[in-house]
């Protein structure tokens, strides 16, 4: 049987690669599970919680010896030397970054696999690490603030004096930016966020922020991350960042591009400008920093009382959470390279993303793998929607309703010349339904279709009306006829009525019934 081993990381890294939870879902996939001793200490996940699912807790050397070890950062030289031969590893690699590693893990005749290497592809988000640790830094990021930061963040009227809420500036919307933006608004700040891609504005406005825009046009996304911004649009943004460094309390900067170092966002004039007690958190520290004067890794007080935080480990300081995710993101990697959930780990390099992760196949170097689209890109542009699609529908409906009224008119004429009274009074009153209908609900929002649907279901109470009348009608056929029709009109109106109490559940909080 394969044998997996967890093994415990390096002094300052609080994170495992499996929890117990993760630990008993490998064994269900056919592996035998190992783990070092105190491997999960820091994540307060004692030893006994995995002998409890199963694991068997072993020294250093025998979890090293397994078949696959799973880590979270990239083995040191030592630890490459554990490996047993023709061993895999499943961890934090940095491929584009560490060469010298690759080459290390080459010449041992050892597999290795980066979980920093997931194709951001829709079929993969649930192995992306990148955003899983992100979500976690940005929350963390906020955590940090407030334990640095003197005041509360929520605003207060009390007996001893009104207490105005915190002002947050998120400089960077991607998925560290939201989950900052998220967690600063739950605490009741009054939060302001920026990018580039104007797509962010909804988002960013859905959970709790203001988007502040900078009116300067920049060159679509067309995957879905930022590129590098143009002179004019840096210039007012600086101006932007100006202004709201002299308001705000708290500025969390996750600014990056792609390949790129970090892009300078607020000036060491910037920071001077800001209240004593104000907090910066620069998570883009270790990437060359978003902030002038912020140091990775470390936290400087500038001599204006300001407290910049330029740590890089913000998702290990949340280390059962971060281990948790970090896990459950290796599980599912797991999952897709034992299709026979056999215990065997089989590498489809006809898979995108088993090619793109895998780095050094039995010694033999795979890094980089052939470019992968990723498919960040959002199709909700509504702050960027251009004016010419918007057009081109309203000629759309309006060729369409134009069309319709047309046949309609015709369609009526005919009848009222042609047909026996009542059928043209009838046909009157049908069109006319026709043509309201389709002024009042193509002018319905598209998110407000389905439970307007729902609802209008109630309409076929007329049938239910109409087919109770005729049930009384002495004839068999008849009465079978209006039996269906009122069971069918019920179930219509009933269901109608039990989605829209389905859809308006979605959006209560669990307990506020
Ligand atoms: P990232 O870590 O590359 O960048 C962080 C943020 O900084 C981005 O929002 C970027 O627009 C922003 N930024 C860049 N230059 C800036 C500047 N000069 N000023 C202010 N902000 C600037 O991006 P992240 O968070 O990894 O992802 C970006 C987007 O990709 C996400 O919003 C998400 O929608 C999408 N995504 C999709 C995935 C998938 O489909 N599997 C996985 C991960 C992300």
């Amino acid at each position: 049987m394969t044998r997996i081993g967890i093994v415990a990381e390096q002094p300052g890294e609080n994170r495992v690669a499996a929890t117990p939870l993760t630990v008993e879902k490998i064994r269900g996939l056919g592996y035998d599970v190992v783990v070092e001793a105190g491997a999960g200490g820091h994540a307060a996940l004692p030893d006994d919680a995995y002998r409890d699912v199963g694991a068997a807790v072993v020294d250093t050397a025998e979890a090293w010896a397994a078949d696959i070890v799973l880590k979270v950062n990239a083995p040191t030289p030592a630890e490459i030397e554990r490996l047993a031969d023709g061993a895999t590893v499943i961890a934090l690699l940095s491929p584009a970054l560490r060469p010298e590693l690759l080459e290390a893990l080459a010449t041992r005749g050892i597999t290795a696999l980066a979980m920093d290497a997931v194709p951001r592809i829709s079929r993969a988000q649930s192995m992306d690490v990148l955003s899983s640790m992100a979500n976690i830094s940005g929350y963390r990021a906020v955590v940090e603030a407030a334990n640095e930061f003197g005041r509360f963040f929520t605003g207060q009227v009390t007996a001893a004096g009104k207490v105005p809420p915190a002002k947050v500036l998120v400089a960077g919307a991607g998925v560290a930016g939201l989950a900052a933006i998220g967690a600063a608004s739950s605490l009741g700040a009054v939060v302001r966020a920026t990018d580039p891609r104007p797509e962010v504005a909804d988002q960013v406005r859905s959970i709790g922020g203001t988007y502040l825009p900078v009116d300067v046009e920049v060159e679509e996304s067309k995957d879905g991350y930022a590129k590098a911004t143009s002179e004019a649009y840096d210039r007012r943004a600086a101006e932007i960042y100006s202004e709201q460094a002299a308001d705000v309390d708290i500025v969390i900067t996750t600014a990056l591009i792609p390949g790129r170092p970090a892009p300078r966002l607020i000036t060491a004039a910037d920071v001077a400008t800001m209240k004593p007690g104000s907090v910066i958190v620069d998570m883009a520290a270790g990437q060359g920093g978003n902030v002038e004067g912020s140091v990775a890794g470390e936290r400087v007080v500038t001599a204006g009382g300001v407290v910049i935080l330029g740590y890089t480990d913000l998702a290990g300081r949340l280390p059962t959470q971060a281990s948790q995710l970090y896990g459950t993101n290796l599980l599912n990697l797991l999952k897709l390279v034992t299709p026979e959930k056999d215990g065997q780990l089989t590498l489809d390099f006809d898979d995108v993303v088993q090619r793109a992760v895998t780095v050094v196949r039995d010694g033999e170097i795979t890094w980089p793998p052939p470019p992968v689209p990723v498919s960040a890109a959002s199709t909700a542009r509504p702050d960027a929607a251009p004016a010419a699609p918007a057009k081109e529908r309203r000629t759309l409906s309006t060729g369409a309703k134009s069309a319709l009224i047309a046949v309609g008119i015709a369609a009526l004429f005919a009848v009222c010349a042609f047909a026996p009274a009542p059928l043209p009074q009838h046909f009157l009153v049908l069109t006319l339904s026709i043509v309201v209908g389709f002024y009042v609900i193509g002018n319905v929002a598209h998110a407000l279709h389905t439970p307007l649907m729902s609802v209008t279901n109630a309409i076929s109470g007329i049938i239910v009306v109409g087919a109770m009348v005729q049930i009384t009608v002495p004839f068999l056929l008849t009465q079978v006829l209006a039996a269906a029709a009122v069971l069918l009109a019920s179930i219509n109106v009933f269901g109608g009525f039990a989605v829209t109490r389905r859809m308006l559940a979605m959006f209560t909080k669990g307990d506020a019934r």
